[in-house]
């Protein structure tokens, strides 16, 4: 009776050792896809509750996260850094120039987000994971595909300077000879490239920036309520073969003898774009992550916890979680 018992027990934690180590390096750079089943269960279901009432009340906002991820992960990585309040050190990523067109609702969100999942489950979750989460909703929810996000990402000790802010976000003048080139040096694809590109962008959308965008005799800004009801399709490659990209950075894509074919397979295939897309978004969200013990689960986004009041009593830091370890 006790022996085979015990062979069970020695098979079944072998197993739950191989399947952990197995669903660990499923995802690269130490995330896992099931980090918070045990610390924080409930996480996935708050974030997406919680966004859905946000989305009922202004979809326009699913947008600014989707933007808000994509800016946190090409600057330093996806740290949370872009969250960060400007400190001694220098201005924060968000007063960069690119700044300009980050939601400051998306910021608020995150936050409010950050503040439910740690009610619930105590400071073990990243703000870095919550605005990758956020990003995958954003989509879901405004009608594009769902997917597994790999959790576990810490959150950055600093912010990057406005330079490097700068460098790494391409410019909506850039022809696609830049785009590949400076995605290139993140290991994108020229297929990850055409898939990340603005795919919440659409018509009505560049009918209005055009007469909406400063001039030399107005002081129009780009007001973020044009955007009509923005759903997640492909409309956009459609809108880039009828010559109605928005950019540079848009339109040249169906200019460009490499990019082209790709832009007209996702105008004719929303299902291909929805696999490449999400293929990318996987890969975006998982530049240059902090793991382990590197970084820190922040108290509050937008401050370090070393800099942060209501912390201050506490002595030694928690380092790292054991979930997944
Ligand atoms: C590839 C290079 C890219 C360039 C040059 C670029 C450029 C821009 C520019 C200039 C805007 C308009 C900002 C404004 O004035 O309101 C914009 C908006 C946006 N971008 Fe990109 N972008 C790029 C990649 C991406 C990626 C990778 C994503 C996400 C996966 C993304 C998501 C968005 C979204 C969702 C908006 C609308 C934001 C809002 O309504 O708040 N972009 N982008
Ligand atoms: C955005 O950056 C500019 C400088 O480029 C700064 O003056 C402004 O305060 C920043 N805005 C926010 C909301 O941080
Ligand atoms: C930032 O870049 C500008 C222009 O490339 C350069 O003149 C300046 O010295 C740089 N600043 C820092 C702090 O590296
Ligand atoms: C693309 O832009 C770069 C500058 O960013 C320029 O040197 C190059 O000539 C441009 N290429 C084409 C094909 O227009
Ligand atoms: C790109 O891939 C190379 C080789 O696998 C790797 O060494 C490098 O760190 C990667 N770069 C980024 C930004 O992920
Ligand atoms: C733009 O704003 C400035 C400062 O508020 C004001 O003096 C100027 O008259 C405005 N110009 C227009 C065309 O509205
Ligand atoms: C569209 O793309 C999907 C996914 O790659 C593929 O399975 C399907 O066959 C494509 N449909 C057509 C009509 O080519
Ligand atoms: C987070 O930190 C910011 C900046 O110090 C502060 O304004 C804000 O009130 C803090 N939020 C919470 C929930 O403590």
């Amino acid at each position: 009776m006790v022996l085979p018992s015990i062979s069970l027990l020695l098979l079944l934690s072998t197993c739950l050792i191989m399947c952990t180590y197995f669903n660990f390096t499923r995802a690269q750079g130490g995330l896992s896809l099931n980090f918070y089943d045990s610390s924080c269960p409930k996480l996935e279901s708050i974030v997406r509750k919680q966004l859905k009432k946000e989305f009922k009340n202004d979809i326009g906002q699913a947008a600014g996260l989707l933007r808000l991820h994509f800016h946190d992960c090409f600057v330093q990585g996806c740290d949370a850094s872009v969250l960060l309040d400007g400190s001694a050190s220098g201005p924060s990523e968000r007063s960069a120039p690119p700044n300009l067109s980050l939601r400051a609702e998306a910021f608020r969100i995150i936050d409010d987000l950050r503040r439910r999942v740690h009610n619930k489950c105590g400071r073990v979750v990243s703000c870095a994971d919550i605005i990758a989460l956020s990003a995958r909703d954003s989509v879901f929810l405004s009608g594009g595909p769902d997917y597994a996000v790999p959790l576990g990402r810490r959150d950055g000790l600093n912010f990057a300077t406005t330079n490097s802010t700068l460098a790494n976000l391409p410019a909506p003048s850039s022809n696609t000879t830049a785009l590949l080139t400076s995605l290139a040096t993140k290991n994108f694809t020229t297929t990850d490239v055409v898939a990340l590109s603005d795919p919440i962008m659409d018509k009505t959308l560049a009918t209005n920036l055009k007469t909406t965008c400063p001039t030399a005799n107005s002081n129009n800004t780009v007001v973020l309520d044009i955007r009509s009801p923005n759903s997640f399709d492909n409309k956009y490659y459609v809108d880039l073969m009828n010559r109605q990209g928005l950019f540079t950075s848009d339109q040249d894509l169906y200019t460009d003898s490499r990019t082209r074919g790709i832009v007209t397979s996702f105008a004719v295939n929303q299902t291909l774009f929805f696999e490449k897309f999400v293929s990318a978004m996987i890969k975006m969200s998982q530049l240059s992550v902090l793991t382990g013990r590197e970084g820190e689960i922040r108290a509050n986004c937008s401050v370090v916890n070393s800099d942060n009041v209501l912390l201050s009593s506490v002595v030694g830091e928690e380092q790292g979680t054991s979930s997944a370890f």
